[in-house]
């Protein structure tokens, strides 16, 4: 197999390259905006219009009713508080067995401190069980309940508007991690979903890395992680990052700006890539519900071969995807999200994700395809 002569980057759903536009502004902030947004002196200011720029463009990008956005130094830490605070308000805290690392380790840590946690299944495709939720919800009345939109190992969409619904029928709150779905999905997080906390990361849609955003319907909620200068109200103490946050606004106004045109752009590439790898390995099969999927993710199970083994033959080619989150990379568990849709470990060994991006090509989708089916082709051969 010839070596692609370009590395191609199918693993978007870890993380995503700064657009040059971002860059810039990330430079240019950092050379004339430099200032402690919270100084009372001149060079403060431009520093406190860039954070207010930023709440305003989140609130038009999102649809939000206000500007009550957090910045944090990460999408994990966006979560860790978003779950704190409502668990000390809630009487127990529902979330489910896909859910990112940063919720499910916080869940076990609150749990450790008295809080009560459940835990939903879900289907075999991947989605929230909603009856099960209901059952929850009503055994624990005024509880938090914590879900994804979007999940990142499979890009199956969580029946999120009837989650909500749920949870407001038995007077619970709700937080939305959004992480995966923003600049991928064009819905409005208002007045539909209406979450108390919504979370997301400025690196998962070409933004810089280290810049997360709570989004928080009810700031009175919040228990501030850290504590200190008072800065954002006392919600998050410590200087801001505003060469980061400016970061992300260019990001959201870039994404947002053309939202139809990349949301588009990335179904294509990652339909025609999976109709090539089908077409030549019949046996590789999709994990996850496919008609209620992010535009970009495709998951697939190469039964019979280790997934790990096909991720390293086409890293050494220059084809870059992973086997399951990148934050637990290195890990030898199988993914907990694939095992709790019900594929056996062997199955979950054998899968692995490969997640498309706004600056990916068609060529590369294509090229991509051909590698990943001889690959897999080769491998099966060697396994069986
Ligand atoms: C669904 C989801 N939530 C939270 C996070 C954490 O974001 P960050 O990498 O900014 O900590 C990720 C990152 O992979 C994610 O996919």
């Amino acid at each position: 197999m010839k070596m692609p002569i370009q590395p191609i980057y199918l693993d978007h759903n870890a993380t995503t390259p700064p657009l040059p536009g971002v860059v810039d502004v990330v430079c240019e902030t950092l050379r004339t905006a430099y200032g402690n947004p919270s100084s009372g002196h001149r060079q403060g200011e431009p520093a406190r219009r860039l954070l207010q720029s930023a709440r305003e463009t989140l609130q038009s990008c999102l649809g939000t009713s206000d500007e009550q956005f957090i910045f944090t130094g990460s999408g994990t830490e966006a979560n860790n508080l978003a779950l704190r605070s409502l668990a000390r308000h809630g009487s127990c805290v529902i979330t489910s067995a896909i859910e990112h690392s940063s919720i499910l380790s916080s869940a076990t840590r609150l749990q450790d401190e008295g809080t009560p946690i459940e835990i939903i299944a879900v289907t075999k495709e991947g989605e929230v069980d909603l009856r099960a939720l209901r059952q929850q919800l009503s055994a624990h009345r005024h509880a938090t309940v914590s879900i994804q939109w979007i999940n990142n190992e499979t890009g199956v969409f969580q029946p999120i508007q009837e989650i909500t619904a749920l949870a407001r029928e038995y007077d619970a709150l709700v937080h939305i991690d959004a992480a995966q779905a923003i600049g991928k999905l064009d819905t409005a997080v208002e007045p539909v979903l209406a979450p108390d906390f919504l979370s997301l990361t400025a690196h998962k849609f070409n933004g810089p890395a280290g810049v997360g955003v709570l989004y928080a319907r009810q700031s009175e909620l919040i228990d501030p992680l850290c504590v200190g200068g008072g800065q954002q109200s006392g919600w998050h103490a410590g200087t801001e990052n505003t060469a980061g946050i400016a970061g992300l606004q260019r990001a959201l106004e870039l994404r947002y700006s053309e939202l139809h045109e990349a949301i588009a752009h990335m179904a294509k590439l990652r339909d025609s890539f999976e109709r090539t790898v089908l077409e030549l390995c019949p046996w590789a099969r999709i994990n996850g519900r496919t008609d209620r999927r992010v535009c970009n993710t495709s998951n697939i199970c190469f039964e019979g071969i280790e997934g790990q083994a096909l991720v390293g033959r086409l890293d050494a080619l220059g084809v870059y995807c992973s086997q399951s989150s990148a934050c637990t990379t290195g890990h030898p568990e199988p993914s907990h999200v694939l095992r709790a849709m019900g594929l056996s470990e062997a199955q979950a060994y054998a899968s692995v994700r490969f997640s498309f991006g706004v600056t990916n090509t068609h060529q590369e989708a294509e090229l991509a395809a051909t590698v990943v089916a001889t690959e897999a082709e080769y491998l099966k051969r060697i396994f069986t």
